[in-house]
């Protein structure tokens, strides 16, 4: 029965009821953090376009952790600016480099925090591409080795899990057979895997200090045109042995992660990125929306589209929300 016998309505008048009715809920247990980590002590360099976020070195760095902790975020994600930049991103691949100093120090501190590492060039290398650079273009094979390596040193030091961000391809593979090699068979990967080449990732490059020096990442990273390619990207990932695979960004790709979730049997990430978060901040700092309001519905909108997991500058802020109900 229809209108006039049925209405809908009846399900909203109720706060109760219409929670009962619920089809979505974000928790705790869907949220990372993204951190940055930083050379020195001391250093909390606020991310301009990002209020809230900063580059923090590693005691300070930990600080934030205890107090993404106490408010029940159990997962960050890592990235990690250098102090010297080098051509392939070898700089990143010993166990006193930047991320692992910090995946340390947070394991002794706080050891029930899940800690990801993105593995990538992009943060490492003097040109800002996500690999080696042979004859004006990223060399994919060549590049696989530096993120082999990068991966063996992150679990070597104590990492939950590791997150490639490259865009080669094979690089899932590589990374599960240098992982296995080296007695890190339970080492778990999550792939970006339809990762693409977006201006939304502005703000970030601002925060890693990874901006290409010339070209673009076109030739690596998807065109936004394109939904069959990215299911050929997460068959590929699953195949080479991605145990979680990712679609990134997230709010403009609602279509894409729904499509990935109703043709793959594997857990989805979403990574709602700096853009996106920039966007809702400025607008909110402007006065021209409720900034509360907002997070909460990206954040169920990428969760409804199918993500079982959140990559978001917001991890904090929706805990925080999560806990006052
Ligand atoms: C590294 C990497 C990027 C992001 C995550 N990992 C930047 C890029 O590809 O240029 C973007 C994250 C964000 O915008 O929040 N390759």
């Amino acid at each position: 029965m229809y209108f006039p016998e049925t209405r809908l309505r009846r399900l909203r008048y109720n706060p109760v009821l219409r929670d009962m009715v619920s089809e979505t809920r974000v928790t705790h247990n869907d949220l990372v953090m993204p951190l940055f980590a930083i050379h020195g002590t001391k250093v909390k360099n606020p991310i301009k376009s990002m209020p809230g976020n900063f580059q923090l070195s590693v005691d300070m760095l930990v600080e934030e952790v205890k107090s993404l902790r106490d408010v029940g975020v159990r997962s960050i994600l890592l990235f990690g600016i250098p102090e010297h930049k080098d051509e392939t991103g070898a700089c990143a691949t010993h166990d006193d480099a930047i991320v692992q100093r910090a995946v340390i120090a947070i394991k002794k501190a706080v050891p029930e925090m899940h800690v990801i590492a993105d593995i990538c060039n992009c943060e490492y290398t003097s040109h800002g591409h996500c690999g080696t650079i042979v004859n004006g273009d990223v060399d994919n094979d060549l590049t696989l080795e530096t993120l082999a390596a990068q991966a063996v040193s992150f679990a070597r030091v104590g990492v939950d899990m590791v997150a490639p961000s490259d865009m080669m391809d094979g690089r899932v593979a590589r990374i599960r057979q240098a992982l296995d090699e080296n007695k890190f068979t339970n080492m778990p990967i999550m792939a970006y895997s339809a990762k693409y080449a977006s201006a939304f990732y502005g703000p970030f490059r601002d925060a890693a200090e990874s901006a290409p020096k010339f070209g673009n990442r076109q030739t690596y990273q998807m065109n936004p045109d394109n939904s069959n390619e990215a299911m050929r990207e997460i068959d590929f990932d699953i195949a080479e042995g991605a145990d979680i695979i990712m679609v990134k960004p997230a709010m403009s790709y609602l279509d894409i992660i729904r499509r990935a979730k109703d043709t793959f049997n594997i857990p989805i990430a979403a990574y709602n990125v700096s853009g996106e978060f920039s966007m809702v901040k400025a607008a909110a700092a402007n006065g021209w929306i409720d900034e509360t309001r907002i997070m909460k519905e990206i954040l169920t909108s990428i969760k409804r589209a199918g993500a079982d997991i959140i990559l978001t500058y917001f991890a904090k802020d929706m805990a925080i929300e999560l806990n006052k109900r």
